[in-house]
């Protein structure tokens, strides 16, 4: 009994002396955190002209983008707001198709022009959103007097879209989402109008008459949940097949997440999947939608603060695969999330052009 007792007291006495560090200590000393500059609440942020872009592109992280209306760009607060924090422009809408082809052969570039000179005036990039997708899409594309028209119709019609609408921007647009959400989330190709006609060879001559038109851009398929296994699966199997054809460059996952998902594994896994192909990798329509709540409570912005702050941090992580992080509009009373009687408020700045709790997450690090 003694001598165990004995047997304790000498381990208790080596693991207090080699805990203690001594003199010569083996564990090197810890540093502390490094403290960046940059700010941290309002009065900090009023101190500096610096933005988004001055802590993301600029460090040589990623492009940071935005979607916006060209009504955007007649408000000098917007204007302001773009310019301090954005390096890359997205049309929200101008440049879907039933906003710029509305009748076949009839283009309506105004509202698309607008944003690309003010783009090129500006020094900042262009995302190009979107050249086929099931939604904004007039009728007539899949009509032909009163009847379905045929797949070699639709298909041409698609083409000569795609060479229109490229055309004109070449070499001022550097990426196009050239196909959005073609896969639903079961993992099947979605069936629209465009896969009941043509099947899924529309995919593929779209991508291919975008290639053509400007053999420059940078052509991505992009889709939402696209960090959801079964979906994500069909999404690879998709972009093996452009890719064997050299017809992609890019994945864009859109990006309209909530307070609570998806978790990080999920896009750590999905980030891991495609950038595992050879594709870049971009988020293209960022908002995290803050649900049924009415106002933007104290808990809301709190969880707000934490999932921008954790998804940056991943997007951080993965700054060699993702190039560009759009936010998909500039303003809480901006976003498409928020309709009339059911506010909602997914993006870092308010309706007064103040950055939220959220934004100094997002800064922070
Ligand atoms: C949305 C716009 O934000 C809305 O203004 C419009 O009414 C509908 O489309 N996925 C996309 C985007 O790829 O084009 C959508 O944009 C949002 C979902």
């Amino acid at each position: 009994m003694k001598k165990l007792f004995y047997l304790f007291l000498s381990i208790l006495i080596f693991v207090s002396c080699s805990d203690s560090g001594g003199e010569d200590p083996i564990d090197p000393p810890i540093e502390p955190p490094v403290e960046n500059d940059r700010p941290k609440n309002m009065e900090e942020y009023n101190a500096t002209s610096d933005g988004l872009r001055d802590y993301y592109f600029e460090d040589g992280y990623f492009d940071i983008g935005v979607a916006i209306s060209p009504q955007s760009l007649d408000k000098p607060d917007e204007v302001a707001l773009i310019k301090r924090h954005m390096n890359s422009l997205t049309a929200e809408n101008a440049m879907k198709w039933s906003s710029i082809e509305p009748t076949e052969g009839n283009f309506n570039w105004s509202d698309a022009d607008k944003i690309v000179d003010f783009a090129v005036a500006n020094d900042l990039k262009v995302r190009g959103h979107t050249l086929c997708w099931h939604q904004q899409v007039p009728d007539w594309i899949f009509e032909d007097n009163g009847v379905e028209a045929s797949k070699e119709l639709v298909l041409e019609r698609l083409k000569s879209h795609i060479a229109a609408v490229v055309g004109r921007y070449k070499g001022k647009i550097y990426a196009w989402d050239v196909v959005n959400e073609a896969i639903d989330d079961g993992g099947g190709y979605r069936n629209s109008k465009w896969y009941s006609i043509c099947g899924e060879d529309y995919i593929f001559e779209a991508f291919n008459a975008a290639r053509e038109a400007d053999p420059d851009a940078k052509l991505f398929y992009n889709d939402y949940n696209a960090t959801e296994p079964q979906k994500r699966y069909s999404i690879e199997k998709l972009l093996e097949d452009l890719i064997s054809r050299q017809l992609v460059d890019g994945m864009g996952l859109q990006g309209h997440w909530n307070l609570d998902g998806p978790y990080l594994s999920r896009i750590r896994d999905a980030f891991d999947g495609y950038a595992a192909l050879g594709v870049e990798l971009q988020i293209t329509e960022l908002d995290i939608n803050t649900g049924s709540a009415t106002e933007y409570t104290s808990t809301i912005e709190s969880k707000q603060k934490s999932a921008y702050g954790r998804y940056f941090q991943e997007f951080r992580d993965y700054k060699d695969e993702i190039t560009s992080v759009t936010f998909w509009g500039l303003t809480d009373d901006h976003s498409w999330l928020n309709q009339p009687g059911k506010p909602n408020f997914p993006l870092l700045f308010d309706k007064n052009y103040d950055p939220k709790g959220p934004y100094f997450d997002v800064i922070d690090f």
